[in-house]
């Protein structure tokens, strides 16, 4: 109950990781409010912990692709005097493709989400943790953050690679102080992204110890941000993964990620 009457805001909440941090943070004693397009399932969820958790909860429907959703968000919890305590921003999707087939509304729409967003929330919360003496801030990147960049999908790793030296550089300023932040970067993970992305029929083909479940990426998250891990990779695999591509030359392991990412794309079709 480490989280007794703090209040979390966990971005998309309505499914996979961010539904599985709701349901962590709640059973940690934390206040929710949980925010995603969905309203039916934030509502489903809502009650779900209040009844399970005996939680406050609050559910805020908002599409972080409209660049004011974040000051939205931020305001509905202000006027009834709720605090961002513990912030998870976690919302997100993948944009299949290559660069060029995707036409520039899309790409936009998808920085406005995958980065903007998770900016904008972290300059709207933190002063106030600051202020409080208290914070955690998590911020759900991706492997595809801490290694070279594939061919398709092409702002995906750059997003969250953007997420990975942005907590390190908010890390580095909230040293000294009980305001923590981690960047998580899962790997491949059981949650309907990719059904959302059209790739299920593709990673279904995948070994099964390539996949993890929402579950120990979001409890080792958790424990990652009390114990000060600024970069968390969950998972035995995903561990190999990075440190390989730490490890080999770098045009070894960018030629690794193309060989595998074109692999993938001709699956695609
Ligand atoms: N699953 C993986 O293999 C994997 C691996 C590495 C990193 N990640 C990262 O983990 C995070 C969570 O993904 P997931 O695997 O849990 O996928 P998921 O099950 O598809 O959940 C994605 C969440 O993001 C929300 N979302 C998407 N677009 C949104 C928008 N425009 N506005 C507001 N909310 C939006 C969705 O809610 P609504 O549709 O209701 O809006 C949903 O709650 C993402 O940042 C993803 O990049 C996933």
């Amino acid at each position: 109950m480490i989280y007794r009457g703090k209040w979390a805001l966990v971005t998309g909440a309505s499914a996979g990781i961010g539904a599985t941090f709701a349901r962590s943070l709640a059973a940690k004693g934390a206040n929710i409010a949980l925010t995603a397009r969905r309203m039916d399932r934030l509502d489903s969820l809502a009650a779900e912990v209040k009844r399970d958790y005996a939680v406050e909860t609050k559910a805020l429907p908002l599409d972080f692709t409209d660049p004011t959703a974040p000051q939205l968000a931020m305001d509905a919890m202000s006027s009834e005097g709720l605090p961002v305590d513990i912030l998870v921003n976690n919302a997100g999707l993948g944009l299949p493709g290559f660069y060029t087939d995707v036409p520039w509304p899309a790409h936009r729409d998808f920085l406005e989400l995958m980065v903007t967003s998770y900016a904008h929330f972290v300059s709207l919360a933190l002063p106030g943790m600051q202020e409080r003496g208290y914070g955690r801030i998590i911020q759900v990147a991706s492997v595809a953050g801490l290694v070279p960049g594939s061919s398709g999908h092409t702002l995906y790793g750059a997003s969250k690679a953007f997420l990975v030296s942005f907590s390190q550089s908010l890390a580095a300023e909230c040293v000294g102080s009980n305001v923590k932040v981690s960047a998580v970067c899962p790997g491949f993970t059981y949650s309907e992204f990719h059904d959302v992305n059209n790739s299920r029929n593709i990673v279904n083909k995948l070994p099964k110890f390539m996949f993890m479940e929402a579950a120990p990426v979001v409890e080792g998250a958790l424990r990652a941000v009390e114990n000060g891990h600024v970069v968390f990779v969950p998972g035995v695999w995903n561990k190999f993964v990075v440190w390989l591509a730490k490890v080999l030359p770098r045009p070894w392991a960018a030629a690794m990620v193309r060989g595998q990412s074109a692999k993938f794309r001709r699956q695609e079709g």
